[in-house]
């Protein structure tokens, strides 16, 4: 039966947007040498065990060289602690509301370029360029240069295959180069940007990076470059789905619409469950430390685990009717943006970011709708959730 995910374009492999939940929260897939893991309570166990289950996963895939110097993501106890401290003054409650006025001025300057037009394309007119904007001005890299980091990072995300261990292809051997090389004009560029600022020191955050100390030493170049290559990429790809997927959801639930706009005080709630309901970042990997019960099954030491965040955001156990878009659930405790450790250290800016976008199209645009004649694109990404095109009627 063809869904609504399909014909979305949503990628197959993402079947609890099907309405479907899986047999086993645990599941083997030989097909790929590595564990899915869907369910729930299993996510909190591994997000809130990371001793026994590493972020390190690269060493999985030795043949993928890269180095992974000063990416936090990646990073285990103890090191990940110094880093993240020394990089999470930058993302303080204070630092993040002061930039508040500055999201609002910006969403309007590029609502403003589309006043004279009856629709709009939400993703390429706002919800790609504010959060790009935003992150490429805290990091201080010119914002012109947009258009360039959009292409590389399309290039990375525009692969539909999923990634096996054991199944080697030409397909996925040139997924991989791909996405090696658009990472590596990215940290190029970053670390050309790095080397001028210890040069040439500015209020911005690439000059912060490079001036910290961890336990006395400098960060290097490629951690500094390592490091703001994933607020770039994190920074504006989520964000932008983030935007997306909740006007989508508000506009395929119209009474939930009709509320929110109503009462403004809704609106995080609504972005909340925008969150559980289209996980942007839909999986995170990890590796088992030692062998571990989990769901049921028995998971040998050195196992790779595609821990599927969004699924578990569906999960029936613990989600009361997880296939319906209801934002007043109440607690919502979604684990879009990870848990524990890891926790997404962007979380309090996203939120703000979709918080005041939000308002302010639903003030400007009272009438805006789904263009009925053209239905919305998601990323063909496997390991994504979120729309890349959302057209837009404004009467
Ligand atoms: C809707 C938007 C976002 C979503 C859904 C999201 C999701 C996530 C998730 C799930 C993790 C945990 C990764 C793991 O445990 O392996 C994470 C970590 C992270 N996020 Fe976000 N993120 C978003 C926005 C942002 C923004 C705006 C920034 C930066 C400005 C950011 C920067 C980071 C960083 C640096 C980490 C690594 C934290 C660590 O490993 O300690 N994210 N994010």
């Amino acid at each position: 039966m063809t869904t609504q995910a399909d014909t979305w374009g949503i990628h197959k492999a993402q079947f609890w947007l099907r309405g479907q939940i899986p047999d086993e929260p645990v599941q083997f897939a030989p097909d790929l040498g590595m564990w899915n893991v869907y369910g729930y309570p299993e996510t909190l166990r591994i997000l809130g065990d990371p001793g026994l289950f590493s972020s390190e996963t690269m060493r999985m895939v030795p043949e993928i060289k890269r180095s992974n110097e000063g990416n936090l993501v990646r990073m285990d106890p103890p090191e990940h602690k110094k880093l993240r401290n020394l990089v999470s003054h930058a993302f303080t409650p204070k630092v993040v509301a002061d930039l508040e006025p500055r999201i609002a001025r910006l969403t309007h300057e590029l609502l403003d370029a589309v006043d004279g037009r009856d629709r709009l394309e939400l993703v390429a007119d706002l919800a790609y360029p504010l959060p790009v904007i935003v992150i490429a001005e805290l990091l201080g890299v010119p914002s012109s240069d947009r258009d360039m980091f959009k292409q590389w990072v399309d290039k990375m995300l525009e692969n539909s295959l999923q990634f096996s261990l054991v199944k080697r292809s030409e397909e996925q051997d040139r997924m991989v180069e791909v996405a090696l090389e658009q990472a590596k004009h990215l940290t190029d560029y970053l670390s050309a940007h790095a080397a001028e600022r210890r040069r040439k020191p500015r209020a911005d955050l690439l000059t912060k990076l490079v001036e910290a100390e961890v336990d006395g030493d400098r960060l290097t170049e490629t951690e500094v470059a390592n490091f703001a290559n994933i607020l770039l990429i994190a920074g504006h790809i989520t964000t932008t789905m983030l935007l997306g997927n909740t006007v989508l959801c508000l506009d395929t639930n119209p009474a939930e619409k009709a509320r929110v706009r109503a009462d403004r005080s809704l609106v995080p709630a609504a972005i909340e469950e925008s969150l559980r309901f289209f996980s942007p970042f839909a999986v995170l990997g990890r590796v088992t430390m030692r062998a571990v019960e989990l769901g049921g099954k028995t998971i040998p030491a050195d196992q790779l685990l595609m821990v599927w965040i969004a699924a578990a955001n569906r999960d029936p156990r613990q989600f009361t009717n997880p296939n319906v878009f209801d934002p007043s659930r109440d607690p919502n405790p979604h684990v879009a943006f990870g848990r524990g450790i890891h926790f997404c250290i962007g979380a309090p800016l996203a939120r703000l970011e979709g918080r005041v976008a939000l308002n302010i199209l639903m003030d400007r645009f009272p009438g805006l709708r789904l263009d009925p004649d053209a239905p919305p694109e998601f990323l063909p990404s496997p390991n994504m959730t979120g729309v890349r095109k959302l057209s837009l009627l404004r009467h």
